[in-house]
């Protein structure tokens, strides 16, 4: 749909909209009660350089959901646009999503997986309300990248890859402030 948006609200017209700001895939790990837990996400974000934050929202209706709310700290995997098949894995509810993945315990015993682009160690911070979903603030305690892989993107409800041609490194530093 293109256009627009205007009375009634349309939830549908609403999330396609959403869907035009593209983002990278997350996979945000915690130790659970048991069985360790696992999610895929495209909420996460940066918040605060000092302390450093960052944030990501899971829905309320998420089988999971206690397992996140009583978790001490996650690991947040940026992937790879190698990892496509793994996003779908913890995309999936009610499903074996660990069956066959190797892992390493990190911090507060939240599951550390291999092949991301960038890896964010952190303890639980804060969660406040947000509507259908809560919102999760991490403090980052120990964090690695790998940029020698590319990120996975995410937008208009698909995968992408970046383009390597069209980098505009003549513009980027701005001269501002962010
Ligand atoms: C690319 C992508 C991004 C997603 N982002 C989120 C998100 O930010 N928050 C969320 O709650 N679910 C998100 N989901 C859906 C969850 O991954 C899915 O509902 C979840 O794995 C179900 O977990 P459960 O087994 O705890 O119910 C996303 C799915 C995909 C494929």
């Amino acid at each position: 749909m293109t256009g627009r948006h205007t009375e009634p609200f349309d939830p549908g017209a609403f999330r396609n909209c959403l869907g035009q700001f593209p983002t990278g895939v997350c996979i945000v790990t915690a130790k659970g009660e048991g069985e360790p837990v696992g999610m895929t996400i495209s909420s996460f974000n940066s918040l605060s350089l000092d302390p450093p934050l960052v944030l990501f929202s899971i829905g309320r209706n998420a089988q999971s959901l206690p397992a996140w709310e009583a978790a001490p700290g996650y690991a947040l995997h940026v992937l790879s646009q190698s990892q496509d098949d793994l996003s779908n894995r913890f995309a999936r509810a009610a499903s074996n999503k660990w069956e066959g993945v190797a892992y390493t315990a990190g911090l507060h015993d939240a599951p550390l997986l291999a092949g991301a682009v960038a890896v964010m160690e952190c303890a639980a911070h804060a969660c406040h309300d947000g509507g259908d979903h809560l919102l999760f603030i991490a403090r980052v305690e120990r964090f690695r990248v790998h940029a020698d892989r590319n990120p996975l993107v995410f937008c208009r409800g698909r995968y992408r890859e970046l383009g390597t041609t069209n980098e505009r490194a003549d513009l980027w530093p701005l001269d501002i402030h962010y």
